[in-house]
């Protein structure tokens, strides 16, 4: 399964985030000692003398210092977002140092643009693995679970509930595209919707809740993973948000405006990094995936995960651990291709359940 033998130490860059410290401090709990990495000394340097681990810094902006900071490392965790922007420099050094690639994105445009790297990738032996975090491990396992249990599938529905808050980072990630709509699959091919352009009510597993469309990183993965041409992604949502969602529909280029977007960046950095750690203890995720076929037979299954960015640290720190192991199918990886279906049940506070 390896691309190449694995030697020396991996890389965390991004390690001064939110994410990237959660990642890094669970790693340490784990038995690892990852090189901290990310573009400022004063911040990077200070969380590693914190926590006696080594560091680099390096910006992504000068392609010869991204390359000259991986070197010596099989792999490199990247957990600095929005991935939109800094996802290629890295990708671009991974695959000319033959470095294996980990990121956290949930971004579509990211996963579609890695998977076109498939190809080069393979050739370099090197493996491309985004979405290691909550998008998209736990969903892109179920998705692969239900159509193990319905072969047949040609309509794939995903959805979540959770409770938790959500990261500086991911505020101004999803602010990048709150003026672009939604997104879902058809056919294979990701088809531009309306945003909340469908309302379902889903019982994710506390009830039926109200659940509305969103452009999820599923809609680009789950087609990687399990072939099926239809997917659509719902998160549960109370009524006023739904119906804020609505109506932000007629407003598009206003709010992909210079003056709305900084105004938006600026309230989200007023804000908390991300959820405390009481809060993030009393977070928690349930997921369901409905695969469905021509003669409308249908697989249920859910999954009951710890919160969010928990579920992160968790599911980023495992997965470098079998790449570590050897096990890194070179080219471009979904969670689920690469490690299976129930990779997600060896996750700690992870349930699944099939509906009869
Ligand atoms: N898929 C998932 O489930 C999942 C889970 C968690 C997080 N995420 C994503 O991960 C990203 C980080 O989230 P977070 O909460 O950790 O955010 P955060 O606390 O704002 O941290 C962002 C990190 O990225 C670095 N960074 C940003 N732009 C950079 C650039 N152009 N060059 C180099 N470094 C850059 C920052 O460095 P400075 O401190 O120097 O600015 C910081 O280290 C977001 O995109 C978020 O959506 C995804």
């Amino acid at each position: 399964m390896s691309g190449f033998p694995l030697t020396g130490p991996w890389l965390l860059y991004g390690a001064n985030g939110y994410t990237g410290e959660l990642v890094a401090r669970h790693a340490l709990t784990r038995g690892h000692r990852p090189i901290l990495a990310g573009r400022r000394e004063a911040a990077v340097g200070a969380l590693a003398r914190e926590l006696g681990l080594e560091h680099r810094v390096f910006p992504l902006d000068d392609p010869a210092r991204v390359e000259g900071g991986l070197e010596g490392m099989s792999l490199v965790l990247h957990c600095a977002g929005p991935f939109a922007r800094t996802f290629r420099p890295v990708a671009e050094a991974c695959l000319h140092t033959r470095t294996h690639y980990l990121d956290v994105t949930g971004e579509v445009a990211v996963f579609e643009a890695l998977a076109g790297r498939d190809a080069e990738a393979r050739g370099a032996g090197v493996m491309l693995l985004p979405g290691c975090g909550f998008d998209v491990v736990p969903s892109d396992c179920l998705a692969l679970h239900v159509k193990r249990r319905l072969p047949s599938a040609r309509r794939l529905a995903l959805g979540f509930e959770m409770r938790g808050r959500l990261s500086r980072g991911t505020a101004t990630t999803a602010l990048e595209r709150i003026h672009q709509g939604g997104l879902v699959r058809r056919g294979g091919v990701l088809t531009p919707v309306p945003a909340a352009w469908r309302t379902r009510v889903i019982d994710f597993g506390r009830g039926p809740r109200s659940g509305v469309t969103i452009p999820w990183g599923d809609v680009a993965t789950a087609w990687h993973s399990t072939g099926i041409p239809d997917i659509e992604v719902y998160m549960a949502m109370p009524r006023s948000l739904r119906l804020l969602l609505r109506t932000s529909r007629g407003f598009g280029p206003l709010l992909g405006s210079r003056p709305v977007q900084s105004l938006l960046r600026w309230r989200v950095r007023s804000g908390p990094p991300g959820p405390t750690e009481e809060e993030r203890r009393r977070g928690w995720a349930f997921l369901w995936a409905e695969a469905e076929d021509e003669a409308g037979r249908r697989a249920v299954s859910r999954l009951k995960t710890p919160e969010g960015y928990t579920l992160t640290a968790l599911t980023a720190v495992r997965i470098a651990e079998r790449v570590l192991a050897g096990e890194c199918p070179p080219g471009f990886q979904t969670p689920a291709k690469a490690y299976g279906p129930d990779f997600i049940l060896g996750v700690e506070g992870v349930q699944r359940t099939d509906e009869e």
